[in-house]
């Protein structure tokens, strides 16, 4: 868990029923930012020769090309704006899938990423990990397809979808900022701060 003074007040906020759409985007945006520089803290860095106004002098580059973004949509996709800050030169992969209401089971209706999936790692951003299973199943496509290291960022995890990460995928690091009480009987997370998608695209 990323424990820090900034997330913990922003999430307070994201939290708040009276947060509207236009802070709530703003807030996961800033979040997803601040917590892209922990999740990036194990990329591998390549030395060159800069030139600074005296001499010359070794340089470290992020190869931020090899690097792939994958939020899972919708939700993800609130994150992406602000980890891209942060590293411009990320490729972007998308992953469509959606909870059934009755069964809580995702339903997937897209897959997009970069070829070479071999040759990249990738950070699959979304907001929310409940059961785990949207999260899973993602990581399992990208795996079929081939792809290198996977991280997951989440907001707010509840310890049902970490231990599903666990046991489904125990080598893919979960990085959240908020480790939450439980799952309700709807599958939404307590306290949580409600649907995240809704919450961002105003379809409550
Ligand atoms: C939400 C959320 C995650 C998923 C988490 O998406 O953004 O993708 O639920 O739940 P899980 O861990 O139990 O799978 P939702 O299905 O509501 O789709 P949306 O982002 O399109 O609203
Ligand atoms: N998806 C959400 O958006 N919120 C929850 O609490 C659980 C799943």
């Amino acid at each position: 868990m990323i424990d820090h003074p900034l997330l913990k007040h922003k999430i307070s906020l994201l939290r708040d029923v009276n947060t509207q759409k236009k802070e709530f985007q703003e807030l996961v945006d800033e979040i997803a930012m601040l917590m892209a520089y922990e999740v990036t803290a194990g990329l591998e860095t390549e030395e060159y020769e800069v030139e600074t106004p005296l001499e010359y002098t070794k340089g470290h580059r992020v190869r931020g090309r090899q690097i792939t973004l994958v939020p899972i949509l919708r939700a993800g996709l609130g994150m992406v704006d602000g980890v891209m800050r942060l590293l411009p030169t990320m490729r972007v992969g998308h992953i469509g899938l959606y909870r059934q209401h009755d069964t809580l089971e995702p339903v997937d209706y897209y897959f997009k990423i970069p070829p070479n999936p071999e040759e990249r790692s990738f950070i699959v951003t979304d907001p929310m990990l409940a059961t785990g299973g949207s999260a899973s199943a993602a990581i399992s496509f990208l795996k079929e397809s081939g792809a290198g290291a996977i991280r997951l960022m989440c907001i707010v995890a509840a310890p049902e979808g970490v231990q599903r990460l666990l046991v489904d995928h125990p080598e893919v690091p979960v990085f959240t900022a908020s480790l939450d009480r439980a799952l309700n009987e709807h599958g939404y997370i307590l306290p949580g701060l409600g649907d995240a998608g809704d919450r961002l695209y105003g379809t409550l």
